[in-house]
């Protein structure tokens, strides 16, 4: 890599090493245990949502798994899921919940912006809380499509643009106010370490037709009346997300092969 992104990833790299120490094995644990896939820090159903549709028999991608539990939970309704982190340590805590909980499926160590997988190989690429944060939109995207098959699906999950604007940049959760512009928000240089990306809906729209995708859908995700705060990631409170949306799901696809 020979601009500054090698720095970047560094960065994201020695922070999620910390965030896997404080993630510990009991969280992570919980996850994997679930017995049905849901979306984000209040666990909206899939059911309700239903974006997924039937993902057995599917080959699945998982961009920036962390500890890679959306891709258990895809593997127990059928998928063949390979699960995609960076850190060393996420995979490796990933690993321990594959042999204390099951099931197993490949976990590689990779940037997800250079991934080294075989092109047009899988019907599923997914990511939740993932690549759409963590990785230039410029540089997942296109290896997303690339992974794909005709007529694939992209499906990833990020904080909401507008959480990505409240946000404070030193602790704390998402206020009422507006603390950066739009365009700023774009590319995040957080002062505890970590670079992330937050696109406005309108760069989300030009970046994934440039990649070659069809935008399906994006789903504003909202907390449940009786969900709580989420016990890890201090981003947004529970009542902040009943008035406001805390996340974005977007639903992406390849044109079929004619
Ligand atoms: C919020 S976590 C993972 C999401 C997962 N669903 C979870 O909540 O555990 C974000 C993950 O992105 C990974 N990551 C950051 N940059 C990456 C990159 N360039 N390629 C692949 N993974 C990356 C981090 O290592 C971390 O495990």
């Amino acid at each position: 890599m020979t601009d500054g992104r090698g720095a970047e990833l560094a960065l994201n790299q020695a922070l999620w090493a910390v965030m896997n120490e404080r993630f510990t094995d009991a969280a992570a644990d919980d996850m994997w245990a679930r017995d049905e896939v849901a979306w984000g820090l209040f666990a909206v159903p899939e059911r309700v949502l239903g974006v997924l549709g039937e993902v057995d028999g599917l080959d699945v991608v998982e961009l920036a798994c962390g500890t890679a539990y959306f891709s258990a939970w895809l593997a127990r309704a059928g998928a063949r899921t390979v699960a995609v982190d960076l850190s060393h340590e996420q995979l490796v805590t990933a690993q321990r919940l594959q042999r204390r909980v099951g099931p197993s499926f490949p976990l590689v160590q990779a940037d997800a912006e250079q991934l080294p997988l075989t092109g047009g190989c899988y019907d599923l690429v997914v990511s939740e809380h993932g690549a759409a944060a963590w990785c230039d939109p410029e540089r997942w995207l296109p290896e997303a499509a690339r992974l794909l098959r005709p007529a694939g699906r992209l499906v990833f999950l990020t904080n909401s643009h507008l959480s990505a604007m409240c946000v404070p940049a030193e602790d704390g959760v998402a206020g009422e106010q507006l603390l950066r512009g739009q365009r700023e928000a774009y590319e995040l240089a957080w002062p505890g370490g970590g670079v992330e990306f937050h696109p406005s809906h309108g760069d989300w729209v030009r970046l994934l037709r440039a990649a070659g995708f069809v935008v399906e859908a994006m789903h504003e995700i909202y907390a449940p009346p009786d969900a709580d705060d989420h016990a890890f990631y201090e981003i947004v409170s529970q009542r902040w997300a009943t008035r406001w949306p805390a996340e974005e799901l977007w639903v992406a696809s390849l044109p079929r092969a004619d």
